[in-house]
């Protein structure tokens, strides 16, 4: 039972040495619907992350009639061809997030959809109306009846969409609909993550016409058909993220392999800023800490901003640095639920609304804490890091769905956690 599990963590080791990065989460679940979207042929992913959301996703692709089989460590065959069902209504689709990608990806393969409401970290309201406006211009018509979206079209044809907001889900859901409308969508000011143009670089080797992605303006011409290709997940931005500031937080000395070190600049230059040293290579980044980092002020914000992501672990070593910062949460109303549990090890942050004053303490001390979502689970264990004495987090059951085999990279690099039930 996940549930029971919990990491204990003994505080005060310095990371060194150096560990690969994995395929990206948030790609990868972008990617597995899309692939159900080939009419023909069969989609071959490699690098697909080893974490709980990828096996939950295979197993929802699984009982819609599809048929996965992994063909390497990292490496599984998606064969959508039997894929027969529109109807994505079994309690796998509530665990997580990226599952309203099924909405885009079954509207676009059957002109229809029924999937429940998707789950996912507590960190806000997370409202959908974007992806939803998205496809009713696309022509679909929607109604949502007791937990279950609805979607039916006769024809998906292609249509202008501005977006309200800048929306990683909704840009990604309406392309996977939109290669496959008739004529031309285009989408205005669209999310420009790195996993945005992952999911289109995937398209258009299955057969899309999709131009832009990376960019706030992407054109989609629609095609009849999709075809299987075989396609590498790009390195995850966060998990990168997560080590490097691990790494500055513990004064360590930390080699990332596989990463692209244009997807980090945002992290890089708040790690510089706190004093910390940042050696991009071709496709690693080295981070050597110092003693005592620099407080700093940080703001999420879409890409290429800082990552809303990693606002959560950064706030664990801004706890300990040297001064007073301020850390505004642009995306997420909801995502300082970790700042409770830090304060139990003796951080000093106040939060009004947005914003989170923290004033940095010589040092916090281990204590029992539980993460609330995945990515306070990663501050919680940063902190725990460099804590006096042991901290015990519980809920990593949330951990587990997004970092894989955390604590096994962390003791390579010399720390001390073991999970215990
Ligand atoms: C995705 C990521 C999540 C990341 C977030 C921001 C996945 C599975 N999850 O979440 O890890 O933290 O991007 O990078 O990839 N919004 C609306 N209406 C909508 C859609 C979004 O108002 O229809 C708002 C949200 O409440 C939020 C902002 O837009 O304030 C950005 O959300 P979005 O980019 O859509 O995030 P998610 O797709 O939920």
């Amino acid at each position: 039972m996940k549930e029971l599990e919990k990491f204990i963590i003994e505080g005060g080791k310095r990371l060194v040495g150096s560990i690969p990065i994995s395929g990206a989460k948030n790609a990868a679940l972008a990617l597995l619907p899309a692939a159900m979207l080939a009419d023909e042929g069969v989609c071959v992913l490699e690098n697909l992350p080893d974490i709980d959301d990828v096996k939950v996703f295979i197993e929802i692709i699984r009982q819609l009639g599809g048929k996965v089989d992994r063909i390497g460590d990292y490496t599984f065959s998606i064969d959508s061809r039997n894929v027969s069902s529109y109807k994505c209504k079994s309690d796998d689709v509530k665990k997580m997030r990226a599952s309203y990608y099924l909405l885009g990806a079954m509207l676009g393969k059957f002109k229809k959809a029924e999937v429940y409401y998707p789950g996912g970290c507590n960190i806000g309201v997370r409202p959908i109306d974007q992806h939803i406006k998205g496809f009713q211009a696309l022509g679909a018509k929607v109604v949502t009846e007791h937990g279950v979206i609805k979607m039916y079209a006769d024809r998906l044809i292609g249509s202008s969409i501005y977006l309200d907001v800048v929306s990683v889900g909704a840009t990604i859901n309406i392309m996977l609909a939109a290669c496959k409308a008739e004529g031309i969508t285009v989408i205005e000011n669209a999310a420009k993550e790195p996993h945005v143009v992952d999911v289109a670089n995937f398209l258009n080797s299955m057969g899309a016409n999709i131009k832009g992605a990376g960019t706030d303006v992407i054109r989609i011409k629609g095609v009849n058909r999709l075809k299987g290709c075989t396609y590498t997940v790009i390195p995850d931005q966060i998990e990168a993220g997560t080590f490097m500031i691990a790494a500055a937080a513990t004064c360590g000395d930390v080699t990332l392999k596989n990463v692209i070190p244009k997807h980090l600049t945002s992290i890089t230059a708040k790690l510089v800023e706190m004093g910390v040293k940042v050696e991009e290579g071709a496709d690693s980044v080295r981070v050597l800490g110092v003693a005592k980092p620099k407080a700093i002020n940080l703001k999420t914000l879409p890409y290429p901003g800082f990552p809303t992501d990693l606002q959560q672990p950064m706030t664990s070593v801004l706890a300990v640095a040297d001064g007073r910062s301020i850390v505004t949460e642009s995306i997420f109303e909801g995502r300082f639920k970790h700042v409770d549990e830090l304060k139990r090890m003796g951080a000093n942050i106040k939060v009004e609304g947005r914003m989170a004053v923290i004033d940095g303490i010589p040092k916090l001390s281990g204590a029992q804490v539980c993460a609330s979502d995945l990515r306070a689970g990663a501050a919680l264990i940063i902190a725990g890091l460099i804590a006096d004495g042991y901290t015990e987090v519980s809920g990593i059951r949330h951990i587990d769905r997004g970092y894989e085999n955390i604590e096994k990279k962390l003791n390579s690099l010399g720390a001390n956690i073991k999970r215990v039930k």
